[in-house]
């Protein structure tokens, strides 16, 4: 599934993400830049936050509960945001297109 990951300084980077895993594990096996991801997925960092497209929302959903209390830690999170471990890679996100933050620690 391919995926879209838009870094910091405007790079895109097209990845192929294998079904069942998350953005972020595709993200950070592929070394895109600005996904720290420092809990390893378990929605308790906030460093592997990122924007969605705004024509992707109704696909990924918005961020709920755990996550979107998780994201107030984040660095400037936005109504698009996400934590990219919570979102699976299916084949419906086939060209997702995501923006990584200029800052993430
Ligand atoms: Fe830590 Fe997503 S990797 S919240």
């Amino acid at each position: 599934v391919k995926i879209i990951y838009v870094e910091a300084d405007g790079t895109e980077r097209a990845v192929d993400v294998a079904e069942g895993h998350s953005v972020m594990e595709g993200a950070v096996s592929n070394g895109v830049h600005g996904i720290v991801a420092e809990c390893g997925g378990a929605c308790s960092c906030a460093t592997c936050h990122a924007y969605i497209d705004v024509s992707w929302l109704e696909k990924t959903g918005l961020a709920e509960g755990d996550e979107a209390d998780m994201l107030e830690f984040a660095h400037e999170p936005k109504p698009t945001s996400r934590l990219i471990c919570q979102i699976e890679v299916t084949s419906d996100l086939e060209g997702l297109r995501i923006e990584i933050p200029d800052e993430q620690a």
